[in-house]
């Protein structure tokens, strides 16, 4: 019997779906939505209009999340094992929390915050490294209705100021330090700088996870141990009856203007399609291992570590290191002692590991793997035949899954085993998805062996609701560039048999390591630096990164300095001001920038001269001052 009445098992059952889902989509979703718990049941399945843009999904009906990953388990699947912990110390050993440890923790954390007046609609903030209690916290405020905002450890404490202002977040959750490979990251103290600019804050929850000296702030900062112990073992938290369209999670990214937005997710269409993707894509079999390499503090972590395996009672792997840490085996390592059996990872991780060695893979049979999964940026063929070859040891299908922050879960993929696969494709939709192809007048292209800008024409249950406190800023940014379509930002081409390959961002937002980042961002960092008059940054191929970052600085400070000193200033100034993943790789002082009469900086221009590519620069007649081109050429790097 299958485990999932919606789990897709063949080619045929696929095209049905799909199908179904074209036909009529409200009651192809709502036949899915009825296998999840609700406390009330929807109106409508879904209204929506595109302009505004308003999309409602199951409208009127009430659940709570975490009953769906948890409580519902309970009764049958209590002692299966929700969560694999597997710590950065491989000498550490691994932890096993069960379906029932992780409601019991739940709940406790939930009434934990409870008590200190936290309640439905707040905003929480969630910056920890990739331990247990991470998830554990993500789903107690789940549990009470208040809305996480999960940053990732690597930004910066003002990039967190800055979310947490923009969210006006009320507690924070955090832990004194987290490991990541040979480094260990401050944590608390990050916050306790980023706190000097936040006033909304009245808690810090602090997980003790380095033994870190930290300072506490009285009656602010409490530690994580002391009030769980506050809270009797077996202690039962109400879970906060929520609309399917109330908000389940912030989550903010770049765009191409310098301010992170806040993408908001709600709680009834997200959890359908999150585990729908998930059970679908990975052909999820219950009782098997999924390990899922991001970090929850984006948003395949939060859909494909957390809510969607959760929902599906699976048994999800989480891995606070680095692949590369003690050595280039640890993933591998990982799934050999846990016998995973989904392995989802990113290309830029895949690069790595394979540039160094194939020793490092081979010595491990890999025998549990039955899906591979890739997910952040294109794959390059060579990299999908090292994971196909390698890891995969020819027999494991590899998913290629193309989605978004915006899109809540996978969006074009294809389905293991079952739909076809092709190297660098993401293939084809998953059901009730509906993508076209536009050019820049914004006219559909029909037909096939096709290229345009992707878009994507009728919602789905996880569309991006609206950007946090400013709607108008969503309708501007995905949907009014093509009038009644949702614009992803992605170019992609379609092959004669429809499969779809995404080419990358056609807007100034760049994919460094499977991480997007803004080059206005960027930007406005460097040009915080001083002496710094201007900047441009663009992106360029990287072996191993995807795309690496090109600046191009005018400087008029004091030279009293070599450039090599200057150039580590500014890259300390970008990681003060963002974190370590928007450093620069190269950074070129030039006079000037190439610009138009009317002082727009031309992008094409230093996109090609980054890209070693500058013998055809196309028309400059439209330059103010052709002649900076040649002199930026001269000094490329
Ligand atoms: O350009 C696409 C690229 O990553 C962007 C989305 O980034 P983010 O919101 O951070 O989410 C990443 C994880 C879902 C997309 O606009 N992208 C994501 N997956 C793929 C991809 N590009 C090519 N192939 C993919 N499989």
């Amino acid at each position: 019997m299958k485990h999932y009445p919606y789990q897709i098992d063949s080619l045929e059952s696929y095209k049905e779906a799909y199908k179904q889902s074209l036909d009529n989509p409200a009651a192809f979703w709502g036949d899915i939505a009825r296998n999840f718990s609700w406390m009330h049941s929807w109106k409508n399945v879904l209204d929506w209009n595109f302009e505004e843009p308003s999309v409602k999904w199951f409208d009127g009906a009430k659940l709570n999340i975490t009953v769906n990953c948890l409580d519902r388990h309970l009764e049958e699947h209590a002692s299966d094992i929700a969560l694999i912990f597997d710590a950065n110390d491989p000498e550490e050993a691994s932890r096993h929390i069960s379906y029932q440890e992780l409601y019991d923790e739940v709940n406790r954390m939930a009434l934990v915050m409870k008590a200190r007046g936290i309640k439905k609609g707040d905003r929480v903030c969630i910056y920890m490294g990739m331990i247990p209690e991470l998830a554990i916290a993500v789903l107690a405020c789940a549990r009470i209705g208040a809305i996480h905002s999960v940053i990732f450890g690597g930004f910066s404490a003002r990039s967190v100021a800055d979310r947490i202002n923009d969210a006006q977040a009320k507690a924070v959750i955090t832990c004194d330090g987290a490991y990541r490979g040979a480094k260990q990251i401050e944590l608390k103290s990050i916050i306790d700088d980023a706190l000097e600019q936040c006033l909304s804050v009245q808690s810090v929850f602090v997980v003790n996870r380095t033994n870190t000296p930290v300072s506490m702030i009285k009656d602010r900062d409490y530690w994580w141990d002391e009030e769980m112990l506050n809270i009797p073992l077996g202690s039962f938290c109400e879970p906060e009856p929520m609309n399917a369209e109330d908000p389940l999670f912030i989550l903010y990214t770049s765009g191409s203007t310098g301010k992170p937005k806040g993408v908001v997710h709600s709680c009834g269409g997200y959890m359908v399609y999150a585990t729908y993707s998930f059970v679908n894509v990975f052909q999820y079999q219950l009782g098997e291992v999924h390990f899922c390499t991001a970090d929850i503090g984006w948003i395949t972590g939060h859909s494909y570590i957390v809510y969607g395996p959760l929902c599906a009672g699976a048994t999800s792997l989480m891995f606070e290191g680095i692949p590369t840490w003690p050595n280039a085996s640890r993933f591998w390592e990982i799934c050999e002692k846990h016998r995973v059996n989904i392995l989802y990872t990113a290309p830029t991780a895949i690069r790595s590991l394979m540039g160094l060695g194939d020793e490092f893979v081979e010595s491990f049979s890999l025998q549990s793997l039955r899906v591979l999964g890739s997910v952040g940026e294109p794959i390059n063929e060579e990299a999908w035949q090292w994971f196909h070859d390698k890891v995969g040891k020819g027999r494991c299908p590899i998913v290629d899954t193309w989605w978004q922050t915006e899109t809540g879960g996978i969006m074009i993929s294809n389905i293991a085993g079952i739909t076809p696969q092709k190297p660098a494709f993401a293939t084809l939709p998953l059901p009730g998805i509906f993508p076209e192809l536009v050019n820049e007048n914004g006219n559909v292209i029909e037909g096939n062996e096709v290229s345009g800008n992707l878009v994507i024409s009728h919602p789905w249950p996880a569309t991006i609701r609206t950007t946090w406190g400013d709607h108008e800023r969503c309708k501007q940014t995905y949907f009014s560039a093509y009038p009644g379509k949702y614009f992803t930002g992605d170019g992609a081409l379609r092959d004669k048999d429809g499969n779809y390959r995404i080419t990358g961002r056609v807007d100034d937002v760049l994919n460094v390591s499977g991480h997007r980042i803004g080059t206005a961002e960027v930007e406005n960092a460097i040009n915080m630096h001083q002496g710094v008059v201007e900047s441009a940054v663009v992106g360029y191929p990287h072996d191993l990164k995807g795309q690496g970052i090109y600046a191009y600085v005018i400087y008029q400070g004091k030279h009293n300095e070599s450039q090599d000193q200057l150039r580590s200033d500014i890259l300390s100034t970008v990681i003060r001001i963002i974190g370590p993943i928007a450093k620069p790789d190269k950074i070129q002082f030039v006079q000037g920038l190439p610009k138009t009469r009317s002082g727009k900086i031309m992008r094409r221009i230093l996109r090609k001269i980054a890209e070693r590519d500058a013998s055809n620069l196309g028309d400059t007649s439209t330059l103010l001052d052709p002649s900076v081109v040649d002199s930026i050429r001269q000094g490329a790097l």
